[in-house]
Formats: structure tokens, sequence, C-alpha cells
């Protein structure tokens, strides 16, 4: 089943929107506009009627995530209040390892199968440590605790859109891409004077996409093209 991303040209580009459940990984470097796209495409979802959660990886507090969705015109407080749930994880929680981690997502997230989750970002789970030992996750195990994650969101049937730092040229070296089902790359690139955004679609298993590096904006509107 597709859902709409609700970014009007990418719907195209994917041949008519996001395939559910999966698992959508935004790729970029700082400032590249991964945390618009997956919002905008949050906020339009929920206001079509689908109950969403976006979650800050960061730490950050509520007021502040809020105040920076608020300077979008897609942004609406009354879908804060009946479908779009936002939670943020405390590095205390990060802190306690996988284990803890999971417990979180699950109470907080999968046990209410909402149809569309953000992740923002990703990376901070190479920061967990073992709930059992005191050390950083091995990349083996990082590797098969993402992909038990990502296991439970699909099985919940869930279209899962997380984050990545991860700029372009690091992309193939990186383990992320290789655990997602779709990757979409944003990046920026100066000419002589302009500094231009692109967004290119990297992989869709299991489907055709539209190749090539497409040119973008962002607006009070979000991203358009
Ligand atoms: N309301 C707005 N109107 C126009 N442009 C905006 C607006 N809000 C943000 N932007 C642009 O979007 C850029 C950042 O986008 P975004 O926060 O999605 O990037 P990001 O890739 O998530 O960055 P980071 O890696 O730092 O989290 C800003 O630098 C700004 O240029
Ligand atoms: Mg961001």
């Amino acid at each position: 089943m597709r859902n709409p991303s609700y970014v009007t040209k990418l719907d195209e580009l994917l041949q008519g929107g996001f395939i559910r459940p999966s698992s959508i990984l935004i790729a970029g470097s700082c400032g590249t506009g991964k945390t618009n796209l997956c919002v905008q495409s949050l906020f339009n979802a929920a206001r079509n009627g689908e109950e969403c959660a976006y979650i800050s990886m960061l730490s950050e507090p509520r007021n502040k995530i809020l105040r920076t969705l608020s300077s979008f015109t897609f942004y609406d407080e009354e879908l804060i209040k009946e479908k779009v749930k936002i939670l943020s994880i405390s590095t205390d929680v990060v802190a306690k390892g996988d284990f803890s981690i999971f417990e979180y997502l699950n109470e907080n997230i999968l046990k209410h199968k909402p149809s569309r989750v953000v992740i923002d970002t990703i990376n901070i789970l190479e920061d967990i440590e073992s709930t059992f030992e005191e050390r950083p996750l091995y990349r083996c195990e990082l590797r098969g605790f993402v992909q038990n994650l990502l296991q439970e969101f699909d099985e919940k049937n869930i279209l899962l859109m997380a984050t990545g730092e991860i700029p372009a040229s690091d992309l193939k070296k990186s383990l992320w891409p290789y655990m997602f089902d779709t990757v979409i790359e944003l990046d920026m690139e100066n000419d002589a004077d302009e500094t231009h955004r692109y967004l290119q679609i990297i992989k869709e298993r299991g489907s055709s996409f539209v190749m090539g590096k497409h040119r973008f904006y962002i607006t009070r509107n979000g991203i358009t093209f």
C-alpha cells in the first residue's frame, strides 16, 4: 500500500508515495532540510486522519520542538492535541542502554500502533551502550538492535521515517542506508554566488523510482520543488 509523502513532487518521484509499512532514511548533513521534510509529511498525514508520532532523540525540550514546528504553515496546534504525539527521549534513557530504548519506544509508540512515525535523528543510537556491560555496542550488535527495531515497526504496519546525520559523501561508507528500505539524500551545493538544495532518491526496495538530483526550496510552506 502507498501512502502519500505529502511533499508534492516527491510523491511523483516515488511513483505514488511511500510504501507502508516500510522504513525511510532521510540522510544529509546539517541544515539540509531533513527535519523539515519529515514534519511536513507528518503534519499533512495527521490532517488527513493518520495517527502520528514525532520523537526527538536529542533530548530537546518540548517547547523548543514546538517553537521550531510552529514557523511552518502546516503546523496546527489542534493536531498536536489529537493526532501528532510529540516525544523527546532523554539522555538518561539512552544512557541506560539498548533495552531501555526499546522499552521506551515500545511503551510510547509501538503499543499504540500509529500509522506514521518520525525518529529524529537515528545516529543517537550509535551512542547507546550495552545494557549488560559498560561499553558501546559493537557494530554487529548495533546492526542487530536496529534491524529488530525496524522489524517491530514493520510488524505494526507503521511507516517509519528517520533522519540521519550523514553527509552525501559518506553515505556509501555508512552502515545506516543498508538497513532501510528507502533512502533519500538531501544535499546543498554552491555555485558561483548561490547555494542550491537537492533531493535524490538513492533506493527504494521493491519498486522503481525517478532517479536524479531534484532541486528544492524551503519556505514557510515547507519543502517545494
Ligand atoms: N519557516 C521557515 N521558512 C523558510 N526556511 C526555513 C524555515 N524553517 C527552516 N528553514 C530552513 O531550513 C533549514 C534547516 O532545515 P532542517 O532543520 O530541516 O535541517 P536539518 O537537516 O534537519 O538540520 P539538522 O541536521 O541541523 O537537524 C534552515 O537552515 C532554514 O534555512
Ligand atoms: Mg534536523
